[in-house]
């Protein structure tokens, strides 16, 4: 067990380079098996989901190399096994597109329940219902969902909610399809895009990514390709957030700004400068920041996976900020910890309510999940002294070096055994 310890109250000036797309990758390694063949995808960030699931992927038959840390080859010409059990998916909530790809391509799929993150139900009744009306048939035994098809043929889908797991994986069942898939109220978050893009560079005819109704043309077959991820919104909104909640001056390289909107607006908002360029943002704070009010929502607006690390920022902000939470109903958890450090925060149910305080204290803390635990090292940076923050595994899964970057611009973060 490692723990990190921050010692607090750094300025943070200088630059950061931003790694690939997390959620891009967790579906972009699935998708590689329906080519029997090779692809290679560049740009990967190195993290523990993606090296989990080139795992998973290797013990199915599937043969994954790291080229080098950011770039997989994987070559699913011998792929002998429909199935992905607890103990290999056990990690990664992203498992979940095992099932969406071993369909399209095999027709047949065994996954067990997908693990991760721990912030409450994460339903996946959406992508179920795609499946089935694609025309498999999807049963849940045994902690396993299996689901199998004679065929599957294109039809209309209607999302009841805004989802992207279920947008992604009726994407990856419904390309070897017959006929036509329409996806309606799809999720338009980047790493969907990305997702679609790269299936097309693979073979397949995906139309709309981006808005809320993809077109889905089956196509015979898919081939290999060599692919490179977009940016990590939110790894550059977390690096953003840092710049601000430590009054610095630090420019986020290698992102997309347009993905940055409305994380930009909000920071412009409480009284950030910012300067863009095409694929930089520079952020700079002086004075104490305003308080501002936010409501998570699906791409474009804003992120929940950026949520914890803004009540971080909020939480020394001058005056009361309301954070409403509409993504997930339970993503409040983290907050008993950064009270720890001495935030004035109240939840109730979908919303906290933020009083600024004029200045947070180190003390010991625990990651809740992978974004609370960005939240929480964003609030030791800020906070007077020594934060000790366990529980890394969480960060680990989607944030590469982390305090390595942090401390070229000036952060004091040691890793240390416990
Ligand atoms: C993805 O999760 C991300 N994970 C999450 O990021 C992110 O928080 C989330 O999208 C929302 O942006 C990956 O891409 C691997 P959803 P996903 O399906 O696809 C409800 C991170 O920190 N829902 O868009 O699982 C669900 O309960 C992670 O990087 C259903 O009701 O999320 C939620 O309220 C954490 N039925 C909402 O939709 C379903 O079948 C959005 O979930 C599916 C979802």
């Amino acid at each position: 067990m490692e723990e990190l310890i921050v010692n607090g109250g750094k300025r943070l000036e200088g630059e950061v380079f931003v790694s690939g797309a997390k959620n891009a990758a967790v579906a972009m390694i699935p998708a590689a098996i329906l080519a029997n063949d090779v692809c290679v995808i560049e740009n990967l960030p190195y993290i523990d989901d993606v090296i989990s699931l080139a795992d998973t992927l290797n013990e199915m038959g599937v043969k994954c190399d790291f080229l080098d840390p950011h770039t997989l080859r994987i070559d699913s010409r011998n792929l002998n096994n429909f199935c992905a059990t607890y103990e290999a998916v056990k990690k990664i909530r992203a498992s979940y597109y095992l099932l969406g790809a071993l369909l399209g391509r095999y027709k047949q799929a065994e996954v067990a329940f997908p693990g991760g993150c721990n912030f409450g139900t994460r339903p996946i009744d959406q992508h179920i219902k795609g499946f089935t009306a694609l025309g498999a048939e999807v049963v849940v035994e045994h902690g396993m969902i299996k689901a199998r098809a004679d065929k599957l043929v294109g039809t209309q889908i209607y999302l009841d909610v805004v989802s992207v797991g279920a947008t992604i994986n009726i994407m990856l069942a419904a390309v070897l399809a017959e006929g036509t898939t329409t996806i309606e109220n799809a999720a338009k978050e980047p790493h969907v895009v990305d997702t679609a893009n790269f299936l097309n560079s693979m073979g397949a005819n995906i139309k709309g990514a981006g808005t809320d109704v993809i077109r889905i043309v089956g196509v015979k077959k898919l081939s290999g390709t060599n692919y490179m991820i977009i940016p990590d919104q939110i790894e550059a909104g977390t690096y953003m957030i840092a710049g601000a909640i430590t009054r610095g001056d630090v420019t986020v390289h290698n992102l997309i700004p347009k993905h940055m909107e409305s994380v930009s607006a909000k920071l412009l908002e409480m009284g950030v400068e910012l300067e863009e360029g095409d694929d930089y943002i520079r952020v700079k704070a002086k004075d104490r920041l305003k308080a501002v009010n936010i409501k998570t929502l699906p791409y474009p607006g804003f992120p929940t996976d950026l949520q914890p690390q803004m009540s971080a920022l909020l939480s020394i902000a001058e005056g009361t900020s309301i954070i409403t939470e509409s993504v997930w109903e339970n993503r409040f958890q983290y907050i008993d910890e950064l009270k720890r450090l001495g935030a004035d925060i109240k939840v109730e149910g979908r919303v906290a309510v933020i009083k600024g305080v004029k200045k947070l204290s180190g003390a010991q803390v625990s990651a809740t999940d992978l974004r609370a635990g960005a939240g929480l090292v964003l609030a030791a940076l800020a906070a007077e002294g020594k934060t000790t923050i366990n529980n890394l595994q969480y960060i680990d899964r989607g944030y590469e070096a982390i305090e390595k970057k942090l401390n070229a611009m000036g952060a004091e973060i040691i890793r240390v055994k416990k």
